[in-house]
């Protein structure tokens, strides 16, 4: 079995007195564990949409018109909010394009952490602030960030810590929306 299998997706923007956009028109795919796949197109095409979609982050105006998202067995398309949010933790994750931007400016670094672990629960009190230090690590950066305010950071920093926020969740799924477009070539 497939770790994802999306089946005949289509997402669709509907916005209020306008002309609906088919953003994604019947996308099938399959994903197998420990398996990458890239996707490439034109500006527009639809490749975030997708992303959203299958993260289930996508919000109105946009809906799933049509169609399945298989993960790990289950079909996350209908799911609500509740089942969602544990699917969450050791299932998928997303890096949004500019997910720099998705900071929030007033909460330090390791604030962001905090919030990640208190909802998901899933690392113990006492471990949380050496497991942040873990996953910056992993994204090349400096315990001394825990510390710091996504304003104090540069574009690439605070995009890596949107990356090392993404892997706290320990998901089995990563979804990348263009996560090196802030990042040097060393760092990418
Ligand atoms: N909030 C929105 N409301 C209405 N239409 C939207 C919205 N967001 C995106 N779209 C439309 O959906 C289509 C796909 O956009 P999307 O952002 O998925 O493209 P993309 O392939 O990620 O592009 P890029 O490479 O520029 O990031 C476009 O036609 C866009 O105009
Ligand atoms: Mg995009």
């Amino acid at each position: 079995m497939s770790l994802l299998q999306i089946e005949d997706l289509t997402v669709v923007y509907e916005p209020r007195g306008a002309q609906p956009t088919t953003a994604v028109d019947r996308v099938s795919l399959s994903l197998e564990q420990g398996e990458f796949v890239g996707l490439v197109g034109e500006s527009g095409s639809g490749k975030s949409t997708l992303g959203f979609a299958i993260t289930r982050l996508a919000k109105a105006p946009a809906r799933i018109a049509s169609g399945r998202i298989v993960f790990d067995g289950t079909d996350i398309a209908g799911m609500g909010a509740e089942e969602l949010r544990a699917q969450r933790r050791g299932g998928f994750a997303m890096v949004l394009q500019s997910g720099m931007n998705a900071l929030n400016p007033v909460r330090s670094v390791g604030h962001h952490f905090a919030d990640v672990f208190a909802a998901h629960g899933h690392v113990p009190a006492p471990r949380r602030r050496a497991r942040a230090v873990e996953l910056l690590d992993k994204v090349q950066l400096p315990a001394t960030v825990l510390d710091r305010y996504p304003g104090e950071l540069s574009g690439g920093m605070r995009q890596r810590v949107s990356i090392a926020l993404a892997l706290s969740l320990e998901p089995r799924l990563m979804v990348f929306d263009e996560p090196t477009t802030a990042l040097d070539v060393l760092v990418q």
